[in-house]
């Protein structure tokens, strides 16, 4: 009798012991979760090249390219002479780069990072960039895409030049749009499947679209997603082994409420089709970012991942914004701090609180410096002794 009880006790008092032994290797499983992914082994990555593609967002990840290159002083591939992009439209040269001629022995000059917007054209970019070298880029939903590009460009792209509206275009692009002015023509269509270098007047033959998904896969390590910016950061931030205050970024280069046009979803089906080879590009990427994320990461790390890059981002907004909300131009009261108008898009940037310790105010300040600003920035540190780049909005 007496013992069969002492069993029961070492018998409860072992199941205790093991229930408790289980929960303590669960919870050190979690602390040592981000050391057994891989995000502390090695150093960081810093021979990067981001292809900017246009209206997906890319001003931000450019802004996070430049901090990264200032803070560990590494080379850029910066536009050559008074230049402001690495020769779009056209597809990309290494002689559009400066410096890049200058390398020893006669071959040209290699750079950490590449992140101004270019026409992908690979066998020139590994020109200047080093074989080890992270290749990637963000995507949008052409519906909303096109949109934006439709503000932005209005009154420089012929296809949209003579059209009120984007819904009346989307309703006979045909009447506006001239395949023959390729080059003139690319914001209006396909514009990210022309930016990766390809025809964006191609017809949506599924052979053709699948072969260049693939040798977008081939060549880019990740393909960002604008819609799921922060679940893009999150991963980026893993693969590339960069410190959280690395990816945290203000959105830059956003519009105004009053400047984005609201489509009704039939029109957005319709700029889906009209950019069927950035639909699927879209649609293919969206899908592998995501089982991405939940291969590489899993859905408990990367919903805490998620919600510690929001915190700092919030933290860094209260430091560092005045009012904590992106304002109109004419409301910057720093000249500097302007962003570049076009079209018929209000184009919006951020005032820094007032009375900032110099050290606080030099990372709030690079935080929110609009990217051509950034761009003569690091190109005068980089090139102490060339003139410095003329930025129109600088001079007025
Ligand atoms: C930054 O890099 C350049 C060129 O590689 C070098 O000349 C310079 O001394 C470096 N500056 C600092 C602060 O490390
Ligand atoms: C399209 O552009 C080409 C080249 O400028 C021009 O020759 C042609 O007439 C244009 N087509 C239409 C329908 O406007
Ligand atoms: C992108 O993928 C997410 C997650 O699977 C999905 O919820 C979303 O609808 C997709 N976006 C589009 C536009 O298809
Ligand atoms: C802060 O910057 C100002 C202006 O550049 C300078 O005069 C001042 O000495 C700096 N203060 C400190 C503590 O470095």
């Amino acid at each position: 009798m007496n013992s069969t009880w002492s069993l029961q006790v070492v018998l409860l008092l072992l199941v205790l012991a093991v229930f408790l032994l289980v929960g303590f290797l669960h919870m050190d499983m979690e602390l040592l979760l981000p050391l057994l992914s891989g995000q502390a082994e090695g150093p960081p990555v810093t021979n990067v090249m981001f292809l900017k593609t246009h209206k997906t967002a890319s001003s931000t990840v450019l802004n996070i390219l430049y901090r990264f290159a200032e803070k560990h002083n590494l080379s850029t591939a910066l536009p050559a002479g008074g230049r402001v992009h690495l020769g779009y439209p056209w597809l990309f040269l290494a002689r559009y780069v400066e410096g890049a001629e200058e390398g020893s022995t006669g071959t040209p000059r290699r750079f950490n990072i590449m992140c101004n917007h270019l026409r992908f054209n690979l066998p020139e970019v590994q020109k200047v960039m080093p074989e080890d070298t992270f290749y990637f880029s963000i995507l949008r939903d052409p519906g909303y895409q096109l949109e934006s590009s439709f503000t932005y460009y209005k009154g420089y792209v012929p296809a949209f030049r003579h059209v009120k509206t984007l819904q009346a275009f989307l309703e006979s692009p045909e009447r506006f749009y001239n395949d023959s002015l390729v080059v003139s023509n690319a914001y209006a269509r396909n514009n990210m499947w022309f930016d990766l270098g390809f025809d964006h007047n191609a017809p949506p033959d599924e052979g053709y679209v699948r072969a260049r998904i693939a040798d977008v896969e081939q060549r880019f390590q990740l393909m960002l997603i604008a819609e799921h910016f922060d679940e893009s950061m999150v991963l980026l931030r893993h693969l590339l082994r960069w410190s959280l205050d690395d990816v945290v970024a203000f959105r830059l280069n956003s519009r105004s409420a009053r400047t984005v046009a609201h489509l009704p979803p039939e029109s957005r089906e319709l700029a889906r089709r009209w950019c069927a080879l950035d639909w699927r590009l879209y649609d293919h990427f969206n899908r592998t970012l995501w089982a991405r994320l939940h291969a590489e990461l899993g859905p408990r790390r990367l919903r805490s991942d998620v919600a510690r890059l929001r915190a700092r981002r919030q933290e860094l907004t209260e430091l560092c914004l005045q009012d904590g909300a992106p304002q109109n131009q004419a409301q910057i009261t720093d000249r500097l701090l302007r962003p570049f108008q076009s079209g018929e898009a209000d184009i919006l940037g951020y005032n820094l609180r007032p009375g900032l310790d110099n050290a606080t105010l030099r990372m709030c300040r690079r935080m929110v410096m609009p990217e051509l600003q950034y761009m003569a920035h690091l190109y005068a540190l980089q090139f102490p002794e060339k003139p410095r780049k003329a930025i129109p909005l600088l001079e007025e």
